[in-house]
């Protein structure tokens, strides 16, 4: 039996698609557990690019079981239009199965994501403005409204109107905002979703407890990254749901002793996309090189992505807090050509040295990263063996082995499904 997690362990925005796709080959069931269509996880498979936010990506090769977990907030309009994508681009979407326990994202959730990060101002958070803060709000507050409730119509329509009923309050006297809904609308429109996506609801629980228990190969795909976690993160400049390996158990209804491997993938450097905290960024000529390199653009909403070095001690962090088994390192093609790659080790606060990343914000933005600097290297987008590795490139990634305190299993040297290094 293996359950392989992959994780993102930075901000998100790794390459986790990418491995999870070189990963499924081999897999029986891929599962999605937390996070919605905020994510944007691109595949590259020869001259087409699949760009995901709610199916796993597991879907490109035929017959694989693909769950979208109950811990997934799901805007069903996204996930149906990325369903018919994928259908016009000859890929079956049959295996899809989702589950009955997810939240919707419903209109009015994206309406108060909008409108929340306009009156934050200066303040906010940077989001994707798909819903997803104010869907997991409502889960957590009780009042959400999950996939089943679509096939129990008359509970549906109750539920859809009180909802409407408060938001619209919400809207219109806190926000004071002409951004109403209309709660007949909404419902017209999500029995017709609830019509299409018949056919994929189920007990989710129950597939990935009988493909553990056959002894199937499941993949756990992650969604965002280590230091967005809710818990976890840089609060507030989070995403509301749990992307370490814990979230995994609840957003897949296993327990731990399910996952037998977890893998953090993390990019030869940092990015972060949207507002918040990040001790390495780079505000100069070599961050622009790395983000046009790197094409660091959001997937999701395009925007640019704010790129730094090497973090290592974010790297040991996400280790430590997902008890990963192994490292993904992507993207250390787009370093190529720099005479200087540097390495932060730890960081300094006051003259005192710090080298577990700090709970409080305040502290964060007093510290200063402290660097080790490597020698660079030349093209390596062609090299497949970890041998034919320049010993500059050999040297960072034991380097951050070492900081990291786990083992690189996999090396990539471009956005190719075969541009990859085992180990
Ligand atoms: P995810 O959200 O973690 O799945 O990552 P994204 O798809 O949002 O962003 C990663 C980007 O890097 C995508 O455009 C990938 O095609 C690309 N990519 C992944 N691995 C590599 C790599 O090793 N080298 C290069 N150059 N690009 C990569
Ligand atoms: P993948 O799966 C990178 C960021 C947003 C914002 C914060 C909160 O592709 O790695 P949200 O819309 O979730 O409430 O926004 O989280 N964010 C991501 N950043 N990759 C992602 O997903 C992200 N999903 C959310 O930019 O800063
Ligand atoms: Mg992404």
């Amino acid at each position: 039996m293996a359950g392989t997690v992959i994780i993102g362990a930075q901000w998100g925005d790794e390459g986790k698609a990418k491995i999870i796709d070189i990963l499924s080959q081999e897999a029986d069931v891929v599962v999605r557990s937390q996070g919605g269509n905020n994510a944007g996880h691109t595949v590259v498979v020869k001259d087409d690019v699949f760009k995901f936010h709610l199916v796993p990506s597991g879907i490109l090769y035929p017959g694989k079981e693909c769950i979208v977990g109950n811990g997934v907030v799901i805007d069903p309009k996204g996930i149906l239009e990325e369903i018919d994508m994928l259908n016009s681009r000859g890929i079956n979407t049959d295996s899809l199965r989702i589950s009955q326990r997810a939240h919707l994202v419903m209109p009015y959730h994206k309406v108060l994501d909008g409108i929340k990060e306009e009156y934050r101002g200066k303040s906010d958070i940077g989001t994707t403005k798909k819903g997803i803060g104010p869907c997991y709000m409502d889960k957590a507050e009780r009042s959400g409204i999950r996939m089943i409730d679509l096939f129990y119509e008359d509970l549906f329509k109750e539920k859809v109107r009180e909802n409407v009923k408060i938001k619209n309050r919400i809207i219109s006297k806190v926000y004071e905002s002409d951004k109403i809904v209309d709660a007949e609308e909404i419902i017209e429109e999500y029995l017709a979703y609830g019509e299409r996506l018949k056919q994929y609801i189920t007990d989710t629980t129950v597939l990935v407890y009988d493909a553990i228990k056959a002894n199937k190969n499941v993949v756990f795909e992650g969604a965002q990254g280590t230091l967005l976690d809710l818990d976890l993160g840089t609060y507030p400049y989070v995403t509301s749901s749990h992307p370490v390996t814990g979230g995994v158990c609840i957003g897949s209804g296993i327990g731990p002793t399910a996952i037998t491997d977890c893998i953090g993938v993390m990019k030869g450097y940092v990015t972060r996309v949207g507002k918040g905290p990040f001790p390495t960024e780079l505000d100069d000529e070599i961050g622009e090189q790395i983000r046009n390199v790197g094409h660091e653009f959001g997937t999701t909403t395009g925007r640019p992505r704010r790129t730094g070095w090497f973090d290592a001690v974010i790297g040991k962090f996400a280790v430590r807090t997902s008890s990963l088994t192994a490292i993904a390192l992507n993207k250390i093609d787009v370093l190529a050509n720099l005479d200087e790659i540097k390495i932060c080790v730890a960081y300094k606060k006051d003259g005192e040295i710090v080298k577990e990343f700090p709970a409080s914000l305040d502290e964060l933005a007093l510290c200063e990263p402290v660097y080790e600097s490597m020698e660079g290297w030349g093209d390596i987008d062609h090299i497949r063996s970890y041998e034919e590795l320049p010993q500059t490139a050999k040297n960072y990634i034991k380097r951050i082995e070492e900081l990291c305190e786990a083992k690189v299993t996999m090396i990539g040297v471009g956005p190719n499904r075969d541009q990859n290094i085992y180990r």
